[in-house]
């Protein structure tokens, strides 16, 4: 019997019999790490499509987390491991994306295997969204990107949303809530969250030590700032 996901024959790009298809590999690393994890989060970046209005988005240490692309026709990814430059620089991730995008264009994605530290080659303030998601400073690192009036949709998880709140050029305008794979957002009372449960406002350089967010008196899975200036 054949095994599920397993070609029978050479596919359009030549591979040999018996082996996955470009695609079906790069589908295949995106449901080991998303998929079979229900861990997707495609709602959060439909809310944030829908509310916002993005059209280029920039991930800093995505690691093979595409998702934004099955909504977000330019995205641009950036990641040191070489597990994600390998996903990448497969033409079946690409192929993969076009299978489940919710846009009538072709996907434009583009990947830096690099530090996000360091210069990556976009140009300052060309995007609309800059996504942190469990990857550090990303806020402080990578601002320059962000066009004036962009935002920012940051986690806490390694405190880069409190990095942000450090940051007078960034503006928290609503928060989002995690049910599984469904997402909320709120900007009512935007005031009565990120407020330190110990009651001590977070010291800057003890979270760049600890790269750990405080916990705050009022729990939600993730915070969206605008960048003003
Ligand atoms: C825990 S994973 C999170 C992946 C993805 N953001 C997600 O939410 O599923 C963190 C990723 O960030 C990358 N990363 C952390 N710091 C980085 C840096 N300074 N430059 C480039 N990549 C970085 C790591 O290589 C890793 O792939």
């Amino acid at each position: 019997m054949k095994a599920p996901g397993v070609c029978s024959s050479r596919n359009t790009l030549g591979e040999p019999k018996g082996s996955l298809s470009v695609t079906q590999k790069s589908a295949a690393i995106y449901r080991k790490y998303h998929g079979d994890k229900a861990d997707e989060r495609l709602g959060l970046f439909e809310g944030l499509v829908e509310r916002y209005g993005v059209d280029r988005v920039l991930y800093p240490g995505s690691f093979v987390h595409i998702t934004p692309s099955f909504v977000i026709a330019e995205a641009v990814y950036v990641d040191s491991d070489k597990r994600a430059a390998a996903f990448f620089a497969d033409p079946g991730t690409v192929a993969f994306v076009r299978e489940r995008r919710a846009y009538d264009s072709e996907p434009i994605i583009r990947f830096h295997h690099q530090d996000f530290a360091t210069p990556i080659p976009e140009p300052d303030a060309s995007f609309d969204l800059l996504i942190s998601q469990y990857a550090g400073f990303v806020s402080r690192d990578c601002k320059r990107y962000l066009r004036v009036g962009g935002y920012l949709v940051a986690n806490n998880s390694h405190g880069d949303a409190s990095m942000a709140r450090f940051d007078p050029d960034f503006e928290l305008v609503a928060v989002y809530r995690r049910y599984s794979e469904r997402f909320t957002f709120s900007s009512q009372e935007l005031d009565t969250y990120m407020i330190p449960r110990s009651g001590m406002e977070p010291d800057r350089m003890r979270l760049e030590r600890e790269m750990r967010g405080p916990a705050f008196s009022r729990s939600v899975a993730g915070y969206v700032f605008v960048h003003n200036a």
